[in-house]
């Protein structure tokens, strides 16, 4: 459930008729429900109440100061996975001890980063990335308190870009050799080993992955306890899938995953960490673009939007689905049409849909892709020199700018020219 409705024929952001913003920022353009976003957050905070948990937002998903605001007041803890991300996350005033640093290539200064502002654990991926934190723990005299993430090799069934927890996955070390590793974390002196983190991909959309990564966990749990190591922390990753359409196979809700976290693992009495980044996001955003053209091809017309992969690139690169809405309600009844939805960069695969049953539009009129608040915005480029879309939050009856769109000067002038030319 969001809050993008339509009311008396026109979609609105909450309290917030999408005409107005559009009318206010120009096309194309970002808009967020705080209640979608506080809403999500809550589904899963309640999914493990009774449980000592923090959610930690994976804020790559949507990484705006005022988005982690909002939830941060809401008592959400962050997963970063970059030094810009925890300094944005410390900019947002998320204390360090609410930030869980994640990924695959933490570089020494992301880590004496982190050490020196305050972190509440790595997640560690590799024995070198354990010296190197330690190295820096040990030169800083401070204790780095670490997870080592384990890939069990499950297989998430979801996009190949987006799994993570297959053995030829670059995540993690391999959970057979858990053992081995917690014994030289535990050797050296500038580390606490506190847990273990798994996180097996992203845009799940059945919990059996789930369960047999989890089981796998408890299993680790045991065997480390009784090699000695004081695990009280599990950090189960994120993923959890959302619905992009309207068909009855939605994935299954954040109360049921807090269940089976309670099941699987709940007995150990570890302390249960999560880091959702899609679903508290994805469907607290809307992207907002506009018809230029329509233009009649060959057996098929084209919708040629203002917005582009360069601003939404899921569909270029994922193949993704996102439902697209005119912002004008279709009058009940009317006929719809199949269109190819396009952007205007030069490239084939600028293609936001194909053969998509539209209702009849003209240029001018607006359209949203629903969905798009999870790796929306965030993964938007300037390619062919078009600005970085503004993003807008919307709180009841309130919006705001809260990225600007750049202006071309600003643009361009964050090019130099060198002295020879
Ligand atoms: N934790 C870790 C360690 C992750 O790598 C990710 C996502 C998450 C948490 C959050 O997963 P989520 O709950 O959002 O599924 N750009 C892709 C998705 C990439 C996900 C990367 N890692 C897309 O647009 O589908």
């Amino acid at each position: 459930m969001d809050h993008f409705l339509y009311r008396d024929g026109a979609l609105f952001a909450e309290d917030v008729p999408v005409s107005e913003i559009a009318a206010a920022v120009g096309t194309p353009f970002y808009v967020y429900s705080t209640a979608t976003l506080l809403r999500h957050f809550k589904l899963f905070d309640d999914a493990l109440d009774g449980t000592d948990h923090l959610v930690c937002y994976a804020m790559k998903a949507a990484s705006n100061q005022a988005i982690l605001k909002t939830l941060a007041q809401a008592g959400a803890g962050m997963d970063v996975v970059s030094g810009g991300e925890y300094l944005r996350a410390k900019a947002a005033g998320v204390p360090g001890d609410k930030i869980v640093f994640s990924g695959v290539g933490k570089t020494a200064d992301e880590i004496r980063m982190a050490l020196s502002g305050g972190i509440r654990q790595f997640n560690v991926e590799s024995e070198p990335e354990m010296e190197v934190i330690n190295a820096i723990a040990l030169e800083l005299g401070v204790i780095a308190p670490i997870t080592v993430r384990v890939n069990p090799d499950v297989d998430a069934r979801t996009h190949a870009k987006i799994a993570t927890g297959k053995s030829e996955n670059k995540f993690g070390i391999p959970i057979a050799r858990a053992s081995e590793v917690y014994a030289h974390a535990a050797s050296l002196p500038g580390l606490e080993v506190i847990g273990i983190d798994v996180h097996i991909g992203s845009q799940l959309t059945e919990l059996e992955p789930y369960e047999l990564a989890y089981k796998k966990v408890a299993e680790l749990t045991e065997r480390l306890r009784s090699e000695g190591h004081n695990i009280r922390r599990l950090d189960l990753g994120g993923g959890l899938g959302i619905p992009y359409t309207r068909s009855n196979n939605a994935p299954p809700l954040p109360i049921e995953y807090g269940a089976l976290v309670k099941r699987t693992l709940g007995h150990l009495g570890c302390e249960i960490e999560i880091e959702p980044g899609r679903l508290i996001a994805g469907n607290a955003g809307i992207m907002v673009s506009k018809v230029i053209y329509v233009k009649s091809g060959e057996g098929r017309d084209f919708l040629i939007l203002d917005g582009a992969m360069n601003d939404l690139i899921r569909p270029a690169m994922y193949e993704a689905y996102h439902d697209i809405v005119a912002v004008q309600e279709p009058v009940a009844g009317v006929e719809q049409r199949p269109y190819d939805i396009v952007g205007p960069v030069c490239e084939s695969g600028d293609t936001f849909a194909k053969q998509r049953n539209m209702p009849p539009l003209r240029s001018g009129d607006l359209v949203a892709f629903r969905s798009a608040g999870a790796y929306g915005a965030v993964m938007s480029s300037e390619y062919n020199t078009r600005p970085l879309i503004p993003e807008v939050l919307v709180n009841g009856d309130q919006f705001a700018v809260i990225r600007e769109r750049p202006s071309f000067d600003e643009i361009i002038n964050r090019d130099t020219i060198p002295s020879w030319l």
